[in-house]
């Protein structure tokens, strides 16, 4: 609420993503790279601050999984789990601790979390009827039913969402549910459950948001807002599944908290997680120092053991909380959370929850299950020592307002004409002319002029126009200052033109190499919570230890006389053949998408022998056939039934000429009720073949056979 309120420690989230997929770009660009940017800028000014990032691993999403390969969720998750920390860490997301939530600890914070708002008697409890898989004696998850969805046909939707049409539904709105474990149709059979009833916090929630964080990002503000206009509802906190963290409730068995109590949760047990372990390092630190300073007889202290509290990153109203999420997990976090954590009650809140909009790759929405994705893992491999580039682009392409697109092309771009020909470039010639003209040793400043002060106090200016962009989650605006600094630079090179003045005047030169170099050293403070790496690699050119926030803006950090290291490249070009490969690739997969797509047509549900002999199919003969005026795909035909000769309106007007047909021998359903299309009565139908792609064929006898044959 206080932007200017002065906080003693910082709690940063990051959305656990859940363990059953690799993370890809939009992981990294919503989330990861933006929380990474605040911690690094925040510790860089000497802040206390702890961040906390772990996989979710409980869910139905993960037990689906684990049934299609035929293996245990711990298997998934544990698998997952892996790649995921991993590439977190490739790509220096530096969380103080990366957990999960299938540990105890996690499991058992979050059970006493439900007791405690269960002795409280915040839950309500509902008894309601639910779809049941009888063979498997299992009740349903919404994902565990199938059907065809009411909305566009499509036959594979799911008991949450039809993927195809993007509508969210209810289980029970599909036509024809299946259950996807046995197939069968489900019943329906009452189960008990307890809910979080948000509509009693509401009152609350309206005057905390609404009212008190205005300030929030107007993504995210609105849809606060829209969530609660609505009127909130209560919600199911457990659900009937045996993945998960275990109901601690005798009457509850076989029940387990719903993955979206228990995640959030994650937070405070990996906190718990990071203290137990700290403390253990510490305790093992100061006995060895008490070791170490009685064998130099004393005469250093012994450390005193700094143990930490998990509480005071939660409980202590000093600490500011921030949730870093994509907006898909808003309510959750601003609403279902805190609410949680409300009435709890001996928690703080969230003073600030900074989600950004979605990535797309090349416009698509980026999609685990088809593939479409930029996998983080992938690119290590075929990018390798670029995780700054990605950090870049991603960054100063970021979705912080609305959705965004990430493609190939602005990627190559990015890198070209940005980090290799503004940053690298300026860095590189400072780097080289200090080489040639004073063997790399940093020189010193002679005289300033005009132009000189200037840049000095532009250099100045910088590092506050940086952190108050960062403070306010804008991390593109803040990566474009970055940048500006090394093209300001680039500016004073150009125009103080050193390598015309060095044979007149190498006095001047002296002091244009070193302001540059400040210049260099300057960026290595800025640069750092974005590119991590490069900021190293700089550093070590400069051959100097890292500097501070508190250094940004100074013009003396880099000491005359500094043996520089030998010139490198920071960053070089990305040729169009790898930019074409990679291109290349994502054509693969949507070939390969449509394709699937186009193959799986799933089988109809059983009819009764009955049903099939209630159709009158027979042989029959075309024997004039026009175009429909004014309609693209109808043909108006006449047919020789062997019964009667009748017209029938046919969709096949992009298949077949109507001259070319006369005479075609046909199949023909002759007892469909009579239908008016575009004004014609059309009595029955012609029965086409239709392949995945849309194309109609004609079905006819393989031998002459007289009109009127039965079909049966
Ligand atoms: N796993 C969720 C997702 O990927 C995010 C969970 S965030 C937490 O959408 F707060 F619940 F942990
Ligand atoms: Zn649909």
């Amino acid at each position: 609420m206080e932007q200017n309120k002065k906080y003693k420690r910082f709690t940063v989230t990051s959305a656990l993503p859940y363990a059953n997929g690799p993370v890809h770009i939009g992981h990294l660009a919503g989330v990861y790279v933006p929380a990474d940017i605040y911690v690094r800028y925040l510790r860089s000014k000497g802040e206390d601050v702890l961040f906390i990032g772990g996989s979710d691993e409980h869910g139905v999403p993960i037990t689906i999984k684990a049934k299609q390969e035929g293996v245990t969720p711990q298997q998934i998750v544990d698998k997952y789990h892996g790649i995921i920390k991993q590439s977190f860490k490739e790509f220096g997301i530096s969380f103080d601790i990366y957990s999960r939530t299938s540990n105890k600890i996690h499991h058992e914070t979050a059970a006493e979390f439900f007791t405690t708002l269960y002795n409280k008697g915040e839950f309500i409890v509902k008894t309601t009827e639910q779809l049941y898989d009888e063979e498997n004696k299992q009740f349903l998850a919404d994902r565990y039913i199938t059907g065809t969805c009411p909305f566009c046909n499509n036959e594979k939707a799911y008991g949450d969402q039809c993927e195809k049409c993007g509508t969210s539904l209810n289980a029970t709105d599909l036509i024809n549910p299946k259950s996807v474990l046995s197939g069968n149709v489900p019943v329906m059979k009452e189960t008990k459950h307890w809910f979080l009833p948000l509509d009693k916090y509401e009152p609350w929630l309206k005057q905390w948001i609404l009212e008190e964080h205005r300030e929030w990002k107007t993504n995210v503000y609105g849809q606060c807002k829209s969530w609660l206009d609505q009127g909130l509802q209560p919600r199911a906190v457990t659900r009937d599944l045996d993945w998960g963290v275990k109901v601690p409730l005798e009457e509850a068995a076989g029940k387990v908290l719903y993955v979206w109590f228990d995640a959030p949760i994650g937070y405070i047990s990996a906190t718990k997680e990071w203290a137990e372990d700290k403390n253990k390092k510490s305790m093992v630190n100061s006995q060895m120092s008490i070791v170490n300073s009685q064998q130099s007889v004393g005469d250093s202290e012994p450390q005193s053991t700094n143990l930490v509290d998990w509480k005071t990153y939660w409980k202590d109203p000093e600490t500011k909380l921030v949730h870093f999420i994509g907006k898909d997990n808003i309510v959750f976090h601003c609403i279902v959370f805190p609410a949680m954590l409300h009435a709890e009650g001996s928690y703080i809140l969230p003073d600030n929850v900074p989600a950004n909009e979605f990535l797309n790759l090349e416009s698509d929405k980026i999609s685990t299950s088809r593939n479409w994705a930029v996998w983080l893992h992938e690119y290590l491999l075929e990018f390798p020592n670029k995780q700054d580039v990605l950090r870049y682009v991603l960054c100063s392409n970021a979705p912080e307002t609305k959705d965004n697109d990430f493609t190939w092309k602005d990627f190559q771009l990015k890198n070209n004409s940005e980090l290799v020909a503004i940053l690298g470039n300026f860095v590189n010639r400072v780097m080289v002319l200090t080489h040639k003209y004073f063997n790399g040793l940093v020189p010193e400043i002679t005289t300033l002029n005009e132009q000189d002060k200037e840049v000095m106090k532009a250099i100045s200016e910088f590092p506050k126009r940086i952190s108050d962009s960062i403070e306010l989650y804008r991390f593109r605006e803040a990566l474009a200052e970055m940048m500006n600094l090394a093209r300001a630079g680039n500016k004073y090179l150009a125009e103080s033109e050193p390598w015309k003045i060095f044979n007149t005047d190498p006095e001047r030169v002296k002091t244009i190499l070193n302001i540059s170099l400040q210049i260099c050293a300057n960026l290595t403070i800025v640069m750092e919570p974005f590119l991590p790496f490069t900021a190293t690699k700089l550093l070590g050119l400069l051959n100097m230890g890292a500097l501070i926030w508190a250094d940004a803006g100074k013009s003396d950090l880099l000491k005359p006389g500094t043996q520089l290291g030998t010139p490198e490249f920071l960053f070089t070009k990305i040729e169009d053949d790898v930019i074409a490969k990679q291109v290349q690739k994502l054509m693969d997969t949507k070939l390969a998408n449509e394709e699937k797509e186009l193959h799986v047509t799933p089988a109809k549900p059983d009819i009764s022998y009955d049903d099939f002999t209630k159709m009158d199919i027979r042989t029959g003969i075309i024997m004039t056939a026009e175009k429909v005026a004014k309609t693209q795909k109808l043909l108006k035909l006449t047919i020789d039934t062997g019964i009667d000769k009748r017209t029938v309106v046919s969709g096949i007007a992009e298949f077949y000429d109507p001259e070319k047909i006369i005479g075609q021998k046909v199949a023909i359903l002759v007892n469909l009720e009579p239908r008016t299309i575009k004004g014609i009565k059309s009595q029955g139908m012609i029965l086409m073949a239709e392949n995945p792609k849309g194309t109609l064929v004609f079905v006819m006898p393989s031998k002459d056979i007289e009109a009127g044959s039965l079909i049966k």
